[in-house]
């Protein structure tokens, strides 16, 4: 059997890593400002992260949710006080699809209304729902079409208003901070109005953390930084350091209802186990605090740079992206291939920045040093 060839692939095969360095099946390290896509937050093959997949597999990796499961409540009541939740509830998946999938839904059940507004470059995931409030064509299939959606400017409030006025709004979901799209952050002044316009008319306010929560920005949730609380929050990607796994923070003015969602393997003993590890490393090491201060660090060196071409440098903590005026390509290969510099990308032209987040100053001079031999 073949794979199904739908990835198109760098050529290096990434063997064994560490920290925020990787090794490829030849031994050349490369360092790792991509992160696997912004999934690696402790770092690779830290060595609690291990210790706890050892033991907690010994023990049990997975059983249904049939039965009852500490490990699920112990997660819960981690997560609520460090990320500033604690009067939410907590629902376990397997991918940021998923979560906003299920997150759409509840807000579908809880209006008994299905339209959607998103925005302009949003990336929600490739399932159903998920994949219908993304804004790209190419990867949406005609029976993704199920619902209306409307894609508004990222800031448009009047179209947002007139939008909402109709009456037949379910949802308004939006990233704390857009990372396909290219690290667009949004002002505070826009979170506020967009919190008030869906308060006043009864619409659900869902804020996709996938890529932009965990800390990354230097906030637990990169909505923090605009004074907000929406109704749901998803989270995925850093949660479990790599391990699959995902989560729908949700409001209590939901109510829960038995069987209007689940999972076979969400919230599964081994993936719990491994996201309590995740942030306890990330609060014992203030990993939130070092994505906050590496990022200024790194924003402020790469201001100071010349960089040929550059359009705009954008970005929060450890979510950088660099806008140039020409497309990327070159630069991210020589990035590869010459000076072993991971690094991810949005579109066609910006270079987007997602280490662990706990990089130190050292690594963010090998970057910066690199870089700029690429450039
Ligand atoms: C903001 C955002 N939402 C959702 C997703 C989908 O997550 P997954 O690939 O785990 O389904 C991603 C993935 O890149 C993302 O960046």
């Amino acid at each position: 059997m073949k794979l199904f060839d739908v990835y198109p692939l760098f050529d290096v095969t990434v063997d064994h890593g560490k920290g925020c360095y990787v090794w490829d099946d030849k031994g050349q390290e490369y360092l790792d400002f991509y992160g696997g896509h912004a999934v690696i937050s402790i770092g690779h093959s830290h060595p609690r992260y291990l210790q706890t997949l050892q033991e907690q597999a010994s023990k049990l990796v997975f059983y249904s949710n049939a039965v009852k499961n500490p490990l699920q409540v112990k997660l819960a009541e981690k997560l609520g006080p460090i990320c500033g939740y604690d009067d939410y509830q907590l629902f376990l998946i397997n991918s940021g699809a998923e979560a906003n999938e299920n997150a759409l839904k509840l807000a579908s059940f809880y209006t008994g209304k299905k339209k959607v507004i998103a925005f302009t470059h949003a990336f929600h995931g490739r399932t159903s729902a998920a994949v219908n409030v993304t804004q790209n064509p190419k990867i949406q299939a005609p029976i993704n079409a199920t619902f209306p959606v409307e894609f508004l400017e990222l800031g448009d409030i009047a179209g947002l208003r007139a939008s909402i006025a109709k009456g037949d709004v379910a949802a308004v979901i939006i990233e704390g901070i857009s990372g396909v799209g290219g690290i667009r952050i949004p002002t505070a002044a826009f979170m506020q109005e967009l919190r008030k316009v869906t308060t006043d008319n009864r619409v659900v306010l869902i804020l996709d953390e996938i890529q932009s929560g965990y800390g990354r920005s230097g906030k637990f949730f990169a909505h923090q930084w605009f004074g907000i609380r929406p109704d749901i929050i998803t989270v995925a990607k850093g949660i479990a350091n790599g391990y699959p796994f995902a989560g729908v923070l949700i409001s209590p003015m939901f109510a829960p209802v038995y069987g209007q969602l689940g999972t076979t393997f969400g919230g599964n003993h081994l993936g719990c186990a491994l996201a309590c590890t995740v942030l306890d490393v990330i609060e014992e090491e203030h990993l939130i605090e070092n994505a906050r201060q590496q990022g200024e660090y790194l924003i402020s060196a790469l201001k100071t740079m010349q960089i040929p071409g550059l359009k705009e440098l954008r970005g929060l903590g450890l979510m950088i992206g660099i806008e140039f005026d020409y497309p990327y390509k070159e630069v991210r290969n020589r990035l590869l291939y010459e000076q072993h510099v991971f690094t991810g990308a949005a579109g066609t032209n910006v270079l987007r920045i997602l280490p662990p987040l706990c990089i130190t100053q050292h690594d963010c001079d090998l970057f910066l040093e690199r870089f700029d031999a690429a450039l």
